[in-house]
C-alpha cells in the first residue's frame, strides 16, 4: 500500500515534470517532426504521445492526430491541454485500428515499449495503408550508458539486487532487422550521440532516476532511497556534470520507414494471452463506419480487397473488453478514462 501511494505520487510528479524541467522531449521532437513532414488531411498516430506535446504540433501542420499512450496519468493530462484534439489510452504491443493510417509518429517512447518490439513493429504496420510510413526517434544502444551505469554500481554498493531496467535500446541493425521482418522497408536510419541538458540544479541523475525509473525506486527501502540517489549523484556526476549544469548522455535512433504494399500475411495479430487492448469506442457523434466511401483523396478503406498475392489479415475479433481504436472519435468518453 505504502509502495502503491509512493509510486502515485511518483507518477503524478512525473506528469507534471514531463514537460516543465525534462522539457527536452518535447524540444527535440522538432527535426523529427521535420522527417514525418505530416500533409493537412493526412491521418497521423502519435505512438506513446505523453502529455500531447508532439500531437499538438502534427495538428498544427493539419493532419488528423490521434495520441496514444499506455499511460492514463498522461491521457488525462493531454486531454486537458489539448481538449479538441483526439487521445485514447492503449498499449502499443496490442493495438488495433478500425482504419488505416497515413503514418505513425513517435517520439521518445519506443524504448519504453520493451516487453515486445516486433509486437509494436508489428501493430504499427498494420495501423498503416500500403506506403504508410513509421517515423519515430528513441534511445539507440548505448544511451544513457553513463547514468545506468551509476544506478548499476549504487544498487550494488547498497547490496541490492540488480535493478531490472525497463528499456530496449537496440543497434542499428537490430531495429531495421526487426522492421523489415514485419514488412517495412527502412528509407532512412540515423544513429547519434545527442547529449542532453537535464533539470537546472545540484541533483541531475538523482532527478531523472525519479521522474524516468520510479519503478526502481518503489522496489527499495523508502529510507535508504534518499541515500541511495546521492550516491547515483556522485557516481555520475565526473561524467556528466559540468560547470553550466547536468548533461545527460544520450543516444538517439532516428528512422523513416515505409510500409510496403502487401505484406499482411507477415503481420501477427496479438497472441490470444496478450493483455486486453483498452476500450475505445468512437463517440457518439463520430462518423459513419468505414463502408461508406471514401473521399476521393482518402485512403482506402481497409476492406478494399488487396492485391492477389497479398491475402488480407486474418481477421481476429477483439475480445470484449479490447476493441479497436478509432480514429474519428474527437474526444474519448469520460466513462472510459477511469
Ligand atoms: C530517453 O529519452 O532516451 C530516455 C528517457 C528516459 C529514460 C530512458 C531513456
Amino acid at each position: 500500500m505504502r509502495v502503491l501511494s509512493y509510486m502515485f505520487r511518483l507518477m503524478q510528479w512525473a506528469v507534471a515534470t514531463y514537460d516543465t524541467a525534462f522539457g527536452y522531449v518535447s524540444a527535440h521532437g522538432a527535426p523529427l517532426l521535420d522527417l514525418l513532414d505530416p500533409q493537412p488531411d493526412e491521418r497521423v498516430i502519435d505512438l506513446g504521445c505523453g502529455t500531447g506535446v508532439m500531437t499538438i504540433e502534427i495538428a498544427a501542420r493539419g493532419a488528423e492526430v490521434l495520441g496514444l499512450d499506455g499511460s492514463l496519468e498522461m491521457v488525462n493530462a493531454a486531454r486537458s491541454e489539448h481538449p479538441h484534439l483526439s487521445f485514447a489510452v492503449g498499449d502499443a504491443h496490442t493495438f488495433t485500428t478500425s482504419e488505416r493510417y497515413d503514418a505513425v509518429f513517435s517520439n521518445s517512447a519506443l524504448h519504453w515499449m520493451a516487453r515486445d518490439p516486433s509486437a509494436v513493429i508489428s501493430r504499427v504496420h498494420a495501423a498503416l495503408r500500403p506506403g504508410g510510413r513509421f517515423v519515430a526517434e528513441m534511445g539507440g544502444a548505448g544511451n544513457c550508458a553513463e547514468l545506468i551505469a551509476a544506478v548499476q554500481t549504487a544498487w550494488r554498493v547498497f547490496g541490492l539486487p540488480e535493478p531490472e531496467l525497463p528499456w530496449y535500446f537496440p543497434t542499428p541493425a537490430e531495429y531495421a532487422t526487426r522492421l523489415e521482418e514485419a514488412g517495412f522497408v527502412v528509407r532512412l536510419m540515423e544513429y547519434f550521440d545527442r547529449p542532453t541538458r537535464l533539470a537546472d540544479g545540484p541533483d541531475g541523475a538523482a532527478d531523472w532516476v525519479r521522474l524516468f525509473a520510479p519503478e526502481l525506486i518503489a522496489e527499495v527501502p523508502p529510507e535508504i532511497a534518499g541515500p541511495l540517489l546521492d550516491r547515483v549523484n556522485e557516481l555520475a556526476a565526473p561524467a556528466l556534470r559540468r560547470e553550466s549544469g547536468w548533461m545527460a548522455d544520450y543516444v538517439r535512433l532516428r528512422f523513416a520507414a515505409v510500409r510496403k504494399p502487401g505484406g499482411d500475411e507477415l503481420v501477427q495479430p496479438p497472441a490470444p494471452h496478450a493483455p486486453p487492448t483498452p476500450n475505445v469506442p468512437p463517440a457518439p457523434h463520430a462518423p459513419p463506419p468505414p463502408h461508406v466511401p471514401p473521399a476521393p483523396h482518402a485512403p482506402p478503406p481497409p476492406h478494399v480487397p488487396p492485391a492477389p498475392h497479398a491475402p488480407p489479415p486474418p481477421h481476429v475479433p477483439p475480445a470484449p473488453d479490447s476493441p479497436q481504436v478509432h480514429h474519428h472519435a474527437p474526444h474519448v468518453p469520460s466513462d472510459l478514462q477511469a
